[in-house]
């Protein structure tokens, strides 16, 4: 039997911090589990999403791994009690977040944990691959895997790839059959170049783009930038063809530097959010139903042990590190890392 009441993260009115509160169990609807989370992760869209002032008052967090406690009507066709999974929800707009004791989530959208996979770890996959799969198969089309990208190998180039979106864009691209030319700060190539990088740039070179073209031929068409500012857009313009390209932002650009180059705007919450594309004027596509393909996608990968876990930094107390984290990753100390929160830490808490 599942508590009736748990602890959560509760944004604060003004000041982007969180406070935690004990709150009633969310309940599984129809096709929903209820998960006993035991690791959350921290994304950049957890410390933006807790300033506005009508988020006070809701539950922070989106990337959670835990254990299915509690199955809503219609859900065990999908998951089973005692399954460890992985997924997100859409944190910061509801009592339902991940940064819980406890939070609900859609069971086909859940992705399987394998054993060889702690927790700590797994929490940090489903923001960062279900926005790598909308960056190459909704927005660059390319074919899903196990089909290889593209009849012939092409080179791709991922911008920002020690970021937690880059290094599973890498992985995703090397078992697609992609030649990767990837950037990022030099202590973290060796990390990149263990995530299958072929070629690594430092982003701070201003001779980086050019070497990029030397490197391809000058017939670079296809990048993925998982960064989307500070001047992300003018690099990888330098680097592509010529004859132009296609770039996977997951932020939105204003425009490039030049007129044969087409940004398109990849986002994870299309897979979360029923009628989120309802909010974007560039498309009236619904991408929900991919979510569950996606779902089975990473949990196959993972079970043949094709993905490879960024390192983690666990914060020391659990829930009550929140704004720690917070500070950390708008501080720019997030690198080639993932922060990681387990709730056995949280000081006071079952
Ligand atoms: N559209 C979506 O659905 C979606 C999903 C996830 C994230 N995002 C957005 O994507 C961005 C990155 O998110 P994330 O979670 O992947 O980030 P992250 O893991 O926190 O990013 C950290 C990495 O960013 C790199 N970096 C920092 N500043 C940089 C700069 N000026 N130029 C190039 N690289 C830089 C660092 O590389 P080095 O340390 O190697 O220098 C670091 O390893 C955020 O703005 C986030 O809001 C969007």
């Amino acid at each position: 039997m599942s508590p009736t009441k748990h602890f959560a993260a509760i944004i604060v009115e003004g000041g982007g911090a969180v406070e935690l509160e004990e709150i009633d169990v969310p309940k599984p609807g129809k096709n929903e589990v209820l998960v006993k989370v035991v690791a959350a992760a921290l994304n950049p869209t957890d410390w933006k999403s807790a300033r506005p002032a009508e988020r006070a008052g809701n539950v922070s967090g989106c990337d959670f791994a835990g254990v299915v406690e509690e199955l809503g009507p219609g859900a065990g066709v999908y998951r089973q009690i005692g399954d460890r999974v992985t997924t997100c929800v859409y944190g910061a707009r509801s009592a339902n977040g991940a940064y819980a004791q406890y939070v609900v989530a859609k069971a086909d959208f859940c992705i399987g944990i394998p054993d060889s996979w702690s927790f700590e770890e797994a929490a940090q996959l489903p923001i960062a691959v279900y926005t790598t799969a909308q960056c190459l198969y909704q927005s660059l089309r390319f074919n899903i895997l196990p089909e290889p990208a593209a009849p012939e190998p092409l080179p791709i180039l991922v911008y920002g790839s020690s970021s937690s979106v880059g290094n599973f864009v890498i992985q995703f691209a090397k078992h697609g059959r992609f030649e990767v030319h990837a950037t990022c700060s030099p202590k973290n190539f060796d990390l990149v170049r263990g995530f299958g990088a072929d070629k690594v740039y430092d982003y701070k070179d201003p001779e980086a783009p050019q070497k990029i073209r030397e490197a391809t031929g000058g017939k670079l068409k296809y990048a993925v930038d998982t960064i989307s500012e500070h001047g992300s857009d003018k690099f990888i313009s330098g680097a592509l063809s010529d004859e132009g390209g296609k770039i996977a932002c997951i932020l939105p650009y204003s425009g490039t530097p030049r007129a044969n180059i087409e940004p398109i705007l990849s986002l994870a919450y299309d897979l979360v959010v029923d009628g989120f594309p309802a909010q974007r004027p560039d498309t009236g596509v619904s991408y929900i139903a991919d979510g569950p393909k996606y779902a089975k996608l990473v949990t196959d990968l993972l079970a043949q042990g094709k993905l490879k876990p960024a390192p983690v930094l666990v914060m020391p107390k659990g829930l009550a590190s929140v704004n720690d984290g917070f500070k950390y990753m708008i501080d720019g100390k997030v690198s080639g890392q993932k922060v990681i929160f387990r709730i056995a830490d949280t000081p006071g808490l079952q």
